[in-house]
Protein backbone atom coordinates (compact mmCIF):
# COMPACT_ATOMS: atom_id res chain seq x y z
CA UNK A 1 0.00 0.00 0.00
CA UNK A 2 2.10 3.05 -1.18
CA UNK A 3 1.38 6.68 0.28
CA UNK A 4 4.09 8.11 -0.80
CA UNK A 5 4.16 11.17 -2.43
CA UNK A 6 5.99 9.74 -5.64
CA UNK A 7 6.93 10.61 -9.27
CA UNK A 8 3.87 11.29 -11.85
CA UNK A 9 3.76 7.20 -12.83
CA UNK A 10 2.88 7.34 -16.30
CA UNK A 11 1.99 10.98 -16.22
CA UNK A 12 3.09 13.07 -19.37
CA UNK A 13 5.38 16.01 -18.33
CA UNK A 14 3.60 19.51 -18.69
CA UNK A 15 4.61 21.40 -21.94
CA UNK A 16 2.47 24.31 -20.08
CA UNK A 17 3.49 27.99 -20.43
CA UNK A 18 6.15 28.24 -23.15
CA UNK A 19 5.35 31.92 -22.50
CA UNK A 20 7.94 34.38 -21.06
CA UNK A 21 7.91 34.50 -17.17
CA UNK A 22 6.13 37.70 -16.67
CA UNK A 23 8.91 41.06 -15.90
CA UNK A 24 9.69 41.62 -12.08
CA UNK A 25 11.36 43.13 -10.11
CA UNK A 26 12.37 43.51 -6.46
CA UNK A 27 11.46 45.69 -4.00
CA UNK A 28 12.91 46.24 -0.50
CA UNK A 29 11.83 43.67 1.78
CA UNK A 30 12.79 43.81 5.87
CA UNK A 31 14.91 40.26 6.76
CA UNK A 32 12.42 40.67 9.69
CA UNK A 33 10.09 42.47 10.77
CA UNK A 34 8.34 43.73 14.46
CA UNK A 35 6.43 40.95 14.66
CA UNK A 36 9.35 38.49 14.29
CA UNK A 37 7.77 37.21 10.84
CA UNK A 38 10.90 36.57 8.08
CA UNK A 39 9.93 36.03 4.77
CA UNK A 40 11.67 33.70 2.95
CA UNK A 41 12.54 35.26 -0.36
CA UNK A 42 12.18 39.02 -1.59
CA UNK A 43 8.59 38.35 -3.66
CA UNK A 44 9.00 38.99 -7.06
CA UNK A 45 7.10 42.19 -7.67
CA UNK A 46 5.89 42.52 -11.23
CA UNK A 47 6.00 45.65 -13.11
CA UNK A 48 4.03 48.56 -12.60
CA UNK A 49 0.95 50.25 -14.82
CA UNK A 50 3.43 52.29 -16.77
CA UNK A 51 4.73 48.85 -17.89
CA UNK A 52 2.31 47.59 -20.85
CA UNK A 53 -0.05 44.66 -19.53
CA UNK A 54 0.91 41.25 -19.57
CA UNK A 55 -1.77 40.06 -22.09
CA UNK A 56 -2.72 36.87 -20.42
CA UNK A 57 -2.63 38.05 -16.88
CA UNK A 58 -5.15 41.15 -18.49
CA UNK A 59 -7.36 38.66 -20.29
CA UNK A 60 -7.47 36.59 -17.12
CA UNK A 61 -8.03 39.55 -15.15
CA UNK A 62 -11.16 40.41 -17.85
CA UNK A 63 -12.74 36.94 -17.64
CA UNK A 64 -13.54 38.06 -14.34
CA UNK A 65 -10.91 35.84 -11.50
CA UNK A 66 -11.41 38.66 -9.40
CA UNK A 67 -10.07 42.02 -8.85
CA UNK A 68 -7.01 41.19 -7.14
CA UNK A 69 -5.54 39.03 -10.16
CA UNK A 70 -5.11 42.86 -11.50
CA UNK A 71 -1.75 42.51 -9.28
CA UNK A 72 0.14 42.21 -12.65
CA UNK A 73 -1.25 45.67 -13.96
CA UNK A 74 -0.20 47.78 -11.31
CA UNK A 75 2.44 48.78 -8.94
CA UNK A 76 1.77 47.28 -5.67
CA UNK A 77 2.58 48.82 -2.21
CA UNK A 78 4.16 47.01 1.19
CA UNK A 79 3.54 47.90 4.56
CA UNK A 80 3.79 46.94 7.88
CA UNK A 81 0.28 46.95 9.58
CA UNK A 82 -3.13 48.26 7.91
CA UNK A 83 -3.08 50.93 11.08
CA UNK A 84 0.18 52.13 8.68
CA UNK A 85 -1.40 52.48 5.46
CA UNK A 86 -4.08 53.77 7.00
CA UNK A 87 -2.17 56.70 8.75
CA UNK A 88 -0.16 57.30 5.60
CA UNK A 89 -2.60 57.33 3.07
CA UNK A 90 -6.12 57.43 4.48
CA UNK A 91 -7.66 55.31 1.82
CA UNK A 92 -11.11 56.07 -0.30
CA UNK A 93 -11.61 52.75 -1.81
CA UNK A 94 -11.36 48.88 -0.54
CA UNK A 95 -7.67 47.76 0.07
CA UNK A 96 -6.97 43.99 -0.19
CA UNK A 97 -3.92 43.28 2.13
CA UNK A 98 -1.82 40.36 0.87
CA UNK A 99 0.06 38.35 3.35
CA UNK A 100 2.35 36.33 1.73
CA UNK A 101 4.37 34.74 4.26
CA UNK A 102 0.66 33.07 5.54
CA UNK A 103 0.21 31.14 1.79
CA UNK A 104 3.98 29.91 2.33
CA UNK A 105 3.66 28.44 5.71
CA UNK A 106 0.04 26.88 4.93
CA UNK A 107 1.98 25.51 1.46
CA UNK A 108 4.82 24.43 3.53
CA UNK A 109 2.69 22.77 6.18
CA UNK A 110 1.00 20.95 3.56
CA UNK A 111 3.76 19.80 1.29
CA UNK A 112 4.94 18.29 4.60
CA UNK A 113 2.45 17.08 6.24
CA UNK A 114 0.07 15.26 3.05
CA UNK A 115 1.70 11.67 2.35
CA UNK A 116 1.13 12.80 -1.60
CA UNK A 117 0.85 15.64 -4.10
CA UNK A 118 -0.91 19.00 -3.39
CA UNK A 119 -3.11 20.29 -5.72
CA UNK A 120 -3.46 23.87 -5.27
CA UNK A 121 -7.56 24.69 -6.29
CA UNK A 122 -6.81 27.75 -8.04
CA UNK A 123 -10.78 29.36 -8.00
CA UNK A 124 -10.43 30.19 -3.81
CA UNK A 125 -7.83 32.44 -4.78
CA UNK A 126 -6.31 33.27 -8.41
CA UNK A 127 -4.34 36.26 -7.75
CA UNK A 128 -1.22 36.11 -8.98
CA UNK A 129 0.66 36.45 -5.72
CA UNK A 130 -0.96 33.67 -4.27
CA UNK A 131 0.14 31.20 -7.34
CA UNK A 132 3.90 32.53 -7.42
CA UNK A 133 4.06 32.19 -3.31
CA UNK A 134 2.90 28.62 -3.28
CA UNK A 135 4.93 27.81 -6.40
CA UNK A 136 8.36 28.97 -4.69
CA UNK A 137 7.20 27.53 -1.51
CA UNK A 138 6.73 23.83 -3.57
CA UNK A 139 3.27 23.70 -4.61
CA UNK A 140 3.80 23.30 -8.36
CA UNK A 141 0.50 21.51 -9.03
CA UNK A 142 -3.18 23.06 -9.46
CA UNK A 143 -6.57 22.22 -9.56
CA UNK A 144 -7.78 24.02 -12.13
CA UNK A 145 -11.50 24.73 -13.55
CA UNK A 146 -11.61 26.47 -16.66
CA UNK A 147 -9.25 27.59 -19.70
CA UNK A 148 -8.48 31.23 -18.07
CA UNK A 149 -7.39 29.71 -14.86
CA UNK A 150 -5.42 27.01 -17.20
CA UNK A 151 -3.96 30.06 -18.60
CA UNK A 152 -2.93 31.50 -15.71
CA UNK A 153 -0.91 28.95 -14.36
CA UNK A 154 0.78 28.35 -17.74
CA UNK A 155 2.18 31.68 -17.29
CA UNK A 156 2.82 32.13 -13.71
CA UNK A 157 4.46 28.67 -13.50
CA UNK A 158 6.16 27.31 -16.27
CA UNK A 159 6.27 23.70 -16.19
CA UNK A 160 3.56 23.22 -13.64
CA UNK A 161 1.59 20.19 -13.01
CA UNK A 162 -2.49 20.72 -13.64
CA UNK A 163 -5.41 18.96 -13.48
CA UNK A 164 -8.69 20.29 -14.84
CA UNK A 165 -10.99 18.60 -12.22
CA UNK A 166 -14.18 20.79 -12.98
CA UNK A 167 -16.25 17.74 -14.14
CA UNK A 168 -18.16 19.80 -17.16
CA UNK A 169 -16.24 21.55 -19.39
CA UNK A 170 -16.33 23.22 -22.78
CA UNK A 171 -15.00 21.15 -25.55
CA UNK A 172 -13.08 24.40 -26.65
CA UNK A 173 -11.04 24.20 -23.13
CA UNK A 174 -10.73 20.87 -23.09
CA UNK A 175 -8.80 21.21 -26.84
CA UNK A 176 -7.15 23.97 -25.55
CA UNK A 177 -5.94 22.70 -21.83
CA UNK A 178 -4.75 19.75 -23.41
CA UNK A 179 -3.21 20.99 -27.11
CA UNK A 180 -2.07 24.39 -26.03
CA UNK A 181 -1.18 23.96 -22.23
CA UNK A 182 -0.09 20.07 -22.01
CA UNK A 183 -2.77 19.51 -19.47
CA UNK A 184 -3.62 15.84 -19.51
CA UNK A 185 -6.01 14.86 -16.59
CA UNK A 186 -9.41 15.66 -16.97
CA UNK A 187 -12.13 15.02 -14.47
CA UNK A 188 -16.11 13.26 -15.34
CA UNK A 189 -18.60 12.13 -13.58
CA UNK A 190 -20.64 10.92 -16.58
CA UNK A 191 -20.13 9.06 -19.71
CA UNK A 192 -21.33 12.35 -22.08
CA UNK A 193 -17.87 14.22 -20.47
CA UNK A 194 -15.79 11.15 -20.72
CA UNK A 195 -16.84 10.49 -24.83
CA UNK A 196 -16.67 14.90 -24.71
CA UNK A 197 -12.45 14.46 -23.23
CA UNK A 198 -12.14 11.62 -26.27
CA UNK A 199 -13.36 13.63 -29.08
CA UNK A 200 -11.93 16.83 -27.99
CA UNK A 201 -8.62 15.67 -27.63
CA UNK A 202 -8.48 13.61 -30.72
CA UNK A 203 -8.91 10.35 -28.97
CA UNK A 204 -5.85 10.97 -26.91
CA UNK A 205 -4.22 8.04 -25.63
CA UNK A 206 -2.24 9.71 -23.49
CA UNK A 207 -5.03 10.97 -20.91
CA UNK A 208 -5.18 10.68 -17.03
CA UNK A 209 -9.13 10.22 -16.31
CA UNK A 210 -10.04 11.02 -12.67
CA UNK A 211 -13.95 10.12 -12.09
CA UNK A 212 -15.77 12.77 -9.53
CA UNK A 213 -17.98 10.50 -6.74
CA UNK A 214 -20.72 12.21 -5.28
CA UNK A 215 -20.10 11.17 -1.46
CA UNK A 216 -21.55 12.53 1.85
CA UNK A 217 -21.01 16.37 2.54
CA UNK A 218 -22.11 16.19 6.25
CA UNK A 219 -19.88 17.78 8.84
CA UNK A 220 -19.34 20.18 6.19
CA UNK A 221 -20.25 24.47 5.86
CA UNK A 222 -20.88 24.16 1.99
CA UNK A 223 -22.10 21.16 0.76
CA UNK A 224 -20.36 20.22 -2.65
CA UNK A 225 -22.99 17.03 -3.76
CA UNK A 226 -25.77 17.29 -5.53
CA UNK A 227 -24.10 19.34 -8.44
CA UNK A 228 -21.51 17.04 -9.52
CA UNK A 229 -20.00 13.52 -9.06
CA UNK A 230 -21.43 10.27 -9.87
CA UNK A 231 -23.61 8.38 -7.58
CA UNK A 232 -22.62 4.52 -5.81
CA UNK A 233 -24.85 3.19 -8.22
CA UNK A 234 -23.93 4.15 -11.50
CA UNK A 235 -20.31 4.78 -10.54
CA UNK A 236 -18.86 1.03 -10.97
CA UNK A 237 -20.47 0.94 -14.97
CA UNK A 238 -18.61 4.78 -15.27
CA UNK A 239 -14.86 3.46 -13.87
CA UNK A 240 -14.60 0.30 -16.00
CA UNK A 241 -15.24 2.93 -18.96
CA UNK A 242 -12.48 5.27 -17.57
CA UNK A 243 -10.21 2.57 -17.00
CA UNK A 244 -10.68 1.38 -20.50
CA UNK A 245 -9.95 4.72 -22.28
CA UNK A 246 -6.78 5.06 -21.46
CA UNK A 247 -3.80 3.31 -20.78
CA UNK A 248 -2.11 6.23 -18.30
CA UNK A 249 -4.07 7.05 -14.88
CA UNK A 250 -7.22 6.18 -13.92
CA UNK A 251 -8.22 7.97 -10.34
CA UNK A 252 -11.51 8.47 -8.51
CA UNK A 253 -11.33 11.82 -6.73
CA UNK A 254 -14.66 13.21 -4.65
CA UNK A 255 -15.32 16.36 -2.34
CA UNK A 256 -16.46 16.01 1.17
CA UNK A 257 -18.04 19.95 0.96
CA UNK A 258 -16.10 23.01 1.50
CA UNK A 259 -15.04 24.10 5.29
CA UNK A 260 -15.64 20.38 6.53
CA UNK A 261 -15.71 20.38 10.25
CA UNK A 262 -15.50 16.60 10.63
CA UNK A 263 -11.45 14.71 10.45
CA UNK A 264 -13.28 11.53 9.79
CA UNK A 265 -15.24 12.76 6.64
CA UNK A 266 -12.52 11.75 4.15
CA UNK A 267 -11.93 8.40 5.41
CA UNK A 268 -15.85 7.74 5.31
CA UNK A 269 -15.42 8.75 2.02
CA UNK A 270 -12.61 6.51 0.83
CA UNK A 271 -14.27 3.80 2.40
CA UNK A 272 -17.31 4.72 -0.30
CA UNK A 273 -14.54 5.49 -2.95
CA UNK A 274 -13.56 1.76 -2.24
CA UNK A 275 -16.88 -0.06 -2.46
CA UNK A 276 -17.30 1.68 -6.12
CA UNK A 277 -13.46 0.47 -7.34
CA UNK A 278 -14.21 -2.89 -6.11
CA UNK A 279 -17.75 -3.32 -7.47
CA UNK A 280 -16.04 -1.77 -11.01
CA UNK A 281 -13.53 -4.76 -10.45
CA UNK A 282 -10.85 -2.06 -10.84
CA UNK A 283 -7.73 -0.55 -9.13
CA UNK A 284 -7.25 3.04 -8.89
CA UNK A 285 -4.07 4.85 -9.83
CA UNK A 286 -4.74 7.71 -8.14
CA UNK A 287 -7.10 8.48 -4.64
CA UNK A 288 -7.87 12.49 -5.56
CA UNK A 289 -9.58 13.63 -1.70
CA UNK A 290 -10.27 16.79 -2.94
CA UNK A 291 -10.89 19.66 -0.74
CA UNK A 292 -12.39 21.01 2.44
CA UNK A 293 -9.89 21.28 4.82
CA UNK A 294 -11.30 23.71 7.34
CA UNK A 295 -10.22 27.46 8.15
CA UNK A 296 -10.86 29.63 11.29
CA UNK A 297 -14.17 32.29 11.54
CA UNK A 298 -15.90 33.03 13.86
CA UNK A 299 -18.08 30.33 15.91
CA UNK A 300 -15.89 27.55 14.00
CA UNK A 301 -12.97 26.07 15.21
CA UNK A 302 -11.84 23.33 13.37
CA UNK A 303 -10.04 20.41 14.89
CA UNK A 304 -6.21 20.60 14.23
CA UNK A 305 -5.51 19.85 10.30
CA UNK A 306 -3.27 16.94 11.74
CA UNK A 307 -6.52 14.81 12.51
CA UNK A 308 -7.88 15.40 8.90
CA UNK A 309 -4.16 13.97 7.78
CA UNK A 310 -4.45 10.70 10.49
CA UNK A 311 -7.57 10.28 9.16
CA UNK A 312 -6.62 10.37 5.29
CA UNK A 313 -3.92 8.25 6.18
CA UNK A 314 -6.43 5.18 7.90
CA UNK A 315 -8.72 5.97 4.62
CA UNK A 316 -6.14 5.20 1.91
CA UNK A 317 -4.57 2.74 4.10
CA UNK A 318 -7.61 0.69 3.68
CA UNK A 319 -7.92 1.19 0.33
CA UNK A 320 -7.87 -1.59 -2.39
CA UNK A 321 -5.07 0.08 -4.32
CA UNK A 322 -1.80 -0.34 -5.48
CA UNK A 323 2.03 0.31 -4.22
CA UNK A 324 1.81 2.92 -6.81
CA UNK A 325 -1.29 4.34 -6.61
CA UNK A 326 -1.01 8.67 -5.99
CA UNK A 327 -2.59 10.19 -3.35
CA UNK A 328 -3.61 13.69 -4.39
CA UNK A 329 -5.64 16.40 -2.37
CA UNK A 330 -6.70 20.19 -3.98
CA UNK A 331 -7.22 21.86 -1.38
CA UNK A 332 -8.28 25.62 -1.39
CA UNK A 333 -9.92 27.28 1.82
CA UNK A 334 -6.82 26.23 3.89
CA UNK A 335 -4.50 27.52 1.87
CA UNK A 336 -5.38 30.70 1.54
CA UNK A 337 -8.11 31.78 3.82
CA UNK A 338 -6.11 33.09 6.64
CA UNK A 339 -3.32 34.97 4.51
CA UNK A 340 -5.98 38.43 3.04
CA UNK A 341 -8.23 40.60 5.05
CA UNK A 342 -10.08 43.80 3.60
CA UNK A 343 -10.12 47.10 5.01
CA UNK A 344 -13.52 49.01 4.14
CA UNK A 345 -14.19 52.27 5.30
CA UNK A 346 -18.08 53.44 6.61
CA UNK A 347 -19.82 55.84 4.64
CA UNK A 348 -22.35 56.45 6.75
CA UNK A 349 -23.94 54.67 10.47
CA UNK A 350 -27.82 54.21 10.79
CA UNK A 351 -28.43 53.07 14.10
CA UNK A 352 -26.52 49.66 14.53
CA UNK A 353 -26.09 49.59 10.50
CA UNK A 354 -22.76 50.49 9.05
CA UNK A 355 -22.75 51.24 5.19
CA UNK A 356 -19.31 50.38 3.86
CA UNK A 357 -17.81 50.77 0.52
CA UNK A 358 -17.22 46.87 -0.15
CA UNK A 359 -19.96 44.48 0.05
CA UNK A 360 -21.67 41.37 -1.06
CA UNK A 361 -20.39 41.97 -4.78
CA UNK A 362 -17.33 42.73 -3.33
CA UNK A 363 -15.20 40.21 -1.18
CA UNK A 364 -18.14 39.85 1.23
CA UNK A 365 -20.20 37.18 -0.85
CA UNK A 366 -19.84 34.62 2.28
CA UNK A 367 -20.93 37.22 4.76
CA UNK A 368 -24.16 37.29 2.48
CA UNK A 369 -24.85 34.18 1.08
CA UNK A 370 -24.15 32.45 3.98
CA UNK A 371 -24.41 34.95 6.62
CA UNK A 372 -20.80 34.25 8.00
CA UNK A 373 -19.74 36.92 10.85
CA UNK A 374 -16.05 37.21 9.74
CA UNK A 375 -13.81 38.91 12.29
CA UNK A 376 -13.75 42.83 12.38
CA UNK A 377 -11.45 45.45 13.72
CA UNK A 378 -12.18 48.88 13.83
CA UNK A 379 -9.63 51.51 12.82
CA UNK A 380 -9.78 55.02 12.94
CA UNK A 381 -7.54 57.97 11.98
CA UNK A 382 -7.62 61.27 13.91
CA UNK A 383 -7.56 64.61 13.02
CA UNK A 384 -4.34 64.83 14.17
CA UNK A 385 -3.10 61.94 11.97
CA UNK A 386 -2.44 59.60 14.48
CA UNK A 387 -3.92 56.37 13.73
CA UNK A 388 -5.37 53.50 16.26
CA UNK A 389 -7.08 50.16 16.69
CA UNK A 390 -10.77 51.60 18.41
CA UNK A 391 -10.96 48.87 21.57
CA UNK A 392 -13.58 49.30 24.20
CA UNK A 393 -16.94 47.56 24.68
CA UNK A 394 -18.12 46.13 21.88
CA UNK A 395 -21.97 45.92 20.12
CA UNK A 396 -23.01 43.80 17.51
CA UNK A 397 -23.51 45.96 13.73
CA UNK A 398 -24.72 44.89 10.49
CA UNK A 399 -23.45 46.13 7.38
CA UNK A 400 -24.42 47.35 3.89
CA UNK A 401 -22.51 47.19 0.57
CA UNK A 402 -22.34 50.21 -1.79
CA UNK A 403 -24.63 49.23 -4.13
CA UNK A 404 -27.80 50.15 -4.48
CA UNK A 405 -29.09 46.24 -4.23
CA UNK A 406 -30.66 45.18 -1.17
CA UNK A 407 -29.70 42.04 -1.30
CA UNK A 408 -26.14 43.63 -0.67
CA UNK A 409 -26.50 43.50 3.07
CA UNK A 410 -24.34 41.68 4.99
CA UNK A 411 -26.21 40.48 8.44
CA UNK A 412 -23.52 40.06 10.85
CA UNK A 413 -23.50 40.16 13.77
CA UNK A 414 -20.24 42.30 13.61
CA UNK A 415 -18.51 43.07 16.91
CA UNK A 416 -17.29 46.74 17.16
CA UNK A 417 -16.88 49.40 19.64
CA UNK A 418 -20.21 51.35 20.73
CA UNK A 419 -18.82 54.75 18.76
CA UNK A 420 -18.14 53.41 14.88
CA UNK A 421 -18.51 56.44 12.63
CA UNK A 422 -18.13 57.63 9.46
CA UNK A 423 -14.24 57.61 8.54
CA UNK A 424 -13.77 55.11 10.49
CA UNK A 425 -12.35 51.97 9.01
CA UNK A 426 -12.86 48.22 9.37
CA UNK A 427 -10.66 45.88 8.53
CA UNK A 428 -12.12 42.48 8.01
CA UNK A 429 -10.39 39.32 8.20
CA UNK A 430 -10.15 35.59 6.85
CA UNK A 431 -11.21 36.69 3.24
CA UNK A 432 -8.23 34.66 1.41
CA UNK A 433 -10.55 32.56 0.11
CA UNK A 434 -13.54 32.56 -1.80
CA UNK A 435 -13.58 36.24 -0.50
CA UNK A 436 -11.06 38.56 -2.40
CA UNK A 437 -11.93 36.25 -5.48
CA UNK A 438 -15.06 37.09 -5.88
CA UNK A 439 -14.96 41.09 -6.69
CA UNK A 440 -17.39 42.24 -8.99
CA UNK A 441 -17.60 45.62 -10.91
CA UNK A 442 -21.41 45.37 -10.18
CA UNK A 443 -22.59 49.27 -10.28
CA UNK A 444 -19.70 51.12 -10.82
CA UNK A 445 -17.88 49.35 -7.59
CA UNK A 446 -15.34 46.59 -6.74
CA UNK A 447 -11.97 49.11 -7.32
CA UNK A 448 -10.33 47.21 -4.43
CA UNK A 449 -6.41 47.58 -4.22
CA UNK A 450 -4.29 44.92 -3.71
CA UNK A 451 -1.34 45.96 -1.14
CA UNK A 452 0.96 43.63 0.82
CA UNK A 453 1.26 43.30 4.86
CA UNK A 454 3.09 41.32 7.38
CA UNK A 455 1.43 41.63 10.71
CA UNK A 456 -0.02 38.30 11.21
CA UNK A 457 -3.88 37.16 10.39
CA UNK A 458 -6.86 37.54 12.43
CA UNK A 459 -7.00 33.59 13.17
CA UNK A 460 -4.87 30.70 11.57
CA UNK A 461 -4.82 26.89 11.57
CA UNK A 462 -0.90 26.78 11.36
CA UNK A 463 -0.07 28.90 14.60
CA UNK A 464 0.60 32.70 13.12
CA UNK A 465 -2.42 33.65 15.31
CA UNK A 466 -4.81 31.83 17.87
CA UNK A 467 -7.45 29.05 16.24
CA UNK A 468 -9.96 30.58 17.55
CA UNK A 469 -12.49 33.23 16.87
CA UNK A 470 -14.32 34.35 20.06
CA UNK A 471 -17.90 35.28 19.53
CA UNK A 472 -19.68 37.46 22.10
CA UNK A 473 -23.19 36.42 22.75
CA UNK A 474 -25.77 39.57 22.10
CA UNK A 475 -28.64 39.72 24.44
CA UNK A 476 -31.23 38.91 21.07
CA UNK A 477 -29.19 35.53 20.24
CA UNK A 478 -29.69 34.70 24.36
CA UNK A 479 -33.33 34.83 24.19
CA UNK A 480 -33.76 32.93 20.83
CA UNK A 481 -31.58 30.11 22.66
CA UNK A 482 -33.72 30.30 25.93
CA UNK A 483 -36.70 30.06 24.36
CA UNK A 484 -36.11 27.19 21.80
CA UNK A 485 -35.07 25.62 24.83
CA UNK A 486 -37.96 26.02 26.48
CA UNK A 487 -39.89 24.75 23.08
CA UNK A 488 -38.03 21.61 23.42
CA UNK A 489 -38.30 21.06 26.90
CA UNK A 490 -42.20 21.44 25.98
CA UNK A 491 -42.08 19.10 23.18
CA UNK A 492 -40.38 16.29 24.94
CA UNK A 493 -43.33 16.07 27.66
C1 LIG B 1 -13.10 20.08 -7.51
C2 LIG B 1 -12.73 20.96 -6.35
N1 LIG B 1 -11.55 20.76 -5.71
C3 LIG B 1 -11.15 21.52 -4.70
C4 LIG B 1 -11.94 22.57 -4.25
C5 LIG B 1 -11.44 23.40 -3.11
O1 LIG B 1 -12.20 23.19 -1.99
P1 LIG B 1 -11.83 23.89 -0.61
O2 LIG B 1 -11.66 25.32 -0.88
O3 LIG B 1 -13.01 23.60 0.26
O4 LIG B 1 -10.58 23.23 -0.09
C6 LIG B 1 -13.19 22.80 -4.84
C7 LIG B 1 -14.06 23.87 -4.37
O5 LIG B 1 -15.11 24.15 -4.86
C8 LIG B 1 -13.59 21.97 -5.93
O6 LIG B 1 -14.75 22.17 -6.56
Amino acid sequence: MGAGRGPARGLRASVAGDGAAPRTREKPWPAKDLFGFRPLHPIQMPLSATAPADPVVQSVANAGLGSTICWGLREVHKYHTPLDLVRERSPERPVAFARPDAVALAARWFQENFKGDVFYAVKANPSPWVIETLAANGVRSFDVASLPEVELVSQLVPGARMAFMHPVKNRRAISSAYFDHGVRTFALDTHEELAKILDATGQAADLNLIVRLGVSAEGAAYSLAGKFGVDAYEAPELLLAARRATNELMGVSFHVGSQCMRPTAFQAAMTQASRALVRAGVFADVVDVGGGFPSVYPGMVPPSLAEYMDSIDRGFAEMMVHETTELWCEPGRALVAESSSVLTAVELRKGDALYLNDGSYGSLFDATHTKWPFPVKLIRREADGSTREVDGPLKPYRFYGPTCDSLDHMPGPFWLPEDVREGDYVEIGMLGAYGVAMNTRFNGFGDTETVVVNDPPMASMFGLAPRAIPVPRSESQNVVKLSRARGKKRRRR
